[in-house]
C-alpha cells in the first residue's frame, strides 16, 4: 500500500530523477536550494495536478525544456501496481492512470490521500476560510464517496444562480435554481458534520499529546446563518444577492474556526503552537481515513527541522509512525530527524538538482 516510486523529467531544477520508495519514511535531504521542496512538489503534483507553490504549473517545467514528465507507481489496497503519470508542457497537461487517459482529476486525488506540512501549513487558522473549507473537505472527500458528485451538482446550480443574479434576472428565475441548491446542500452540510463528528474525539487526543494549550474548541459554521434553514436563508437573503450580483450563503462559504476562551485561536497562540495544532489535526484525519478506508494516507513534509523543536518534532514523529502513513520528509541534515524508530527507511540526497539514494 503506497507510492512505490517516482520518476521525474525536468521538473523544477531536477533535469533526470527515479526514487524507489519505504512504505514507511523517505528522507529527502539537501542544502538549501538543492531541490527538496521540489521533490515534494513532484509528488504532489503526480497526485493532484496541481503545485503547492504556484497556480500556474507551466512554471515547474524545468528552465530550458519544453515539457515535464512526473509518473509513479502507486499499490493498492489489493496491492495491485498501478502506474500513472503527468505530462506538461507549456500549454497543457495529459494525465494517464493504469494506461488510460483521465478525464476527472477526482479519480487521480482519491489515489493519492496527500496531506501537506509546509511553512505555509500555519494559514490553516490564520487565514481565510477556504483554507478551513479545504482541509476539511479533504477529510469528508476521502470517506464519502458521495461527496464530490454532490459538490460538483451544487457547484454547477450555483454557478447558474449566479450568472442569473449578475445578469439582474427577475426575482422568480433566480428561484429556479434555490431547489437543487436546497437539495445539495441538505447532503454536503450532513456529510460534513457527521465528519467533524468522526473527527472532533481523535483530535482531541492528538491535541492533547502534542499541543500544550487546553481549552481549544471547534466551531463548524455551515455557511449560511444557523438560525435559518438554508432554504430560508436563501429567500431572506434574495435581495441583497441581487444587488451584490452572487450568492452570499451556501456550504462555499461554510468554515471550521478554532477558539481558545471565546476568541480565536489565532490571537492566543503563537506560530508555533499554530504549527503543533495543524499537525494534530492532519494526524487525526490520517487516523480517521485509515478506520474509514483501512488503508494509510501519505504525508508530504517539507522542513520539519525548521517547524518544530526537537522535543515537538519527536512527539509528532512518533505520532506518524502510529498511524502508519507513509512518510516524505525534507530536511537539511539527516540528523534533524530521528527516523530509527521505523524499522525500514529510504535516503534521498539532492544535490543541484541530482538525485542519488543515500545507502548506509
Ligand atoms: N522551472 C525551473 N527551472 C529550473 N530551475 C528552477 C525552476 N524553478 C525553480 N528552480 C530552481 O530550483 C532550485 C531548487 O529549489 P527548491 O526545490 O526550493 O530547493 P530546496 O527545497 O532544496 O531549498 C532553486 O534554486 C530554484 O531557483
Ligand atoms: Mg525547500
Amino acid at each position: 500500500m503506497g507510492l512505490i516510486s517516482l520518476a521525474v523529467r525536468d521538473f523544477r531544477n531536477i533535469a533526470e530523477g527515479e526514487l524507489a520508495f519505504s512504505p514507511h519514511v523517505n528522507v529527502i535531504t539537501g542544502s538549501n536550494g538543492a531541490g527538496k521542496t521540489s521533490v515534494l512538489e513532484a509528488l504532489f503534483f503526480l497526485g493532484r495536478a496541481q503545485s503547492f507553490r504556484t497556480t500556474h504549473t507551466a512554471n515547474l517545467i524545468r528552465e530550458g525544456a519544453h515539457a515535464l514528465l512526473v509518473t509513479g507507481k502507486l499499490k493498492d489496497r489489493y496491492d495491485t501496481e498501478i502506474p500513472f503519470g503527468i505530462e506538461r508542457d507549456k500549454a497543457s497537461a495529459r494525465v494517464h492512470m493504469a494506461g488510460k487517459p483521465v478525464r476527472q482529476l477526482s479519480e487521480l486525488v482519491a489515489h493519492f490521500p496527500f496531506q501537506l506540512l509546509n511553512p505555509d501549513s500555519h494559514q490553516f487558522l490564520e487565514g481565510g476560510p477556504r483554507h478551513r473549507r479545504r482541509f476539511l473537505d479533504w477529510g469528508v472527500f476521502h470517506v464519502e464517496p458521495s461527496f464530490f458528485p454532490t459538490w460538483q451538482r451544487y457547484s454547477r446550480a450555483l454557478r447558474q444562480r449566479n450568472a442569473a443574479l449578475r445578469a439582474g434576472a427577475p426575482a422568480q428565475e433566480i428561484r429556479l435554481w434555490d431547489p437543487e441548491l436546497i437539495a445539495t446542500t441538505e447532503i454536503l452540510d450532513q456529510q460534513r458534520r457527521l465528519y467533524i463528528e468522526k473527527l472532533l474525539p481523535v483530535l482531541a487526543g492528538y491535541l492533547g499529546e502534542l499541543v500544550d494549550i487546553d481549552g481549544l474548541s471547534w466551531d463548524y459554521r455551515p455557511g449560511w446563518s444557523q438560525k435559518l434553514g438554508y432554504g430560508e436563508a436563501l429567500s431572506e437573503t434574495l435581495e441583497g444577492d441581487r444587488r451584490q450580483g452572487f450568492t452570499r450563503n451556501g456550504p462555499h462559504r461554510a468554515d471550521l474556526v478554532a477558539t481558545l476562551e471565546g476568541l480565536p485561536a489565532q490571537e492566543r497562540v503563537s506560530r508555533g503552537q499554530q504549527k503543533q495544532i495543524v499537525v494534530a489535526l492532519m494526524l487525526a484525519q490520517a487516523r480517521v481515513f485509515r478506520q474509514e478506508q483501512g488503508r494509510a494516507c501519505l504525508f508530504l513534509i517539507d522542513d520539519l527541522a525548521s517547524e518544530l523543536d526537537s522535543d515537538h518534532r519527536a512527539r509528532v514523529l512518533t505520532q506518524l509512525k502510529e498511524v502508519q502513513a507513509q512518510i516524505f520528509l525534507t530536511a537539511i541534515n539527516a540528523a534533524d530527524i530521528d527516523t530509527s524508530i521505523w524499522p525500514d527507511q529510504r535516503q534521498f540526497h539532492v544535490e543541484h538538482g541530482q538525485i542519488e539514494e543515500v545507502i548506509y
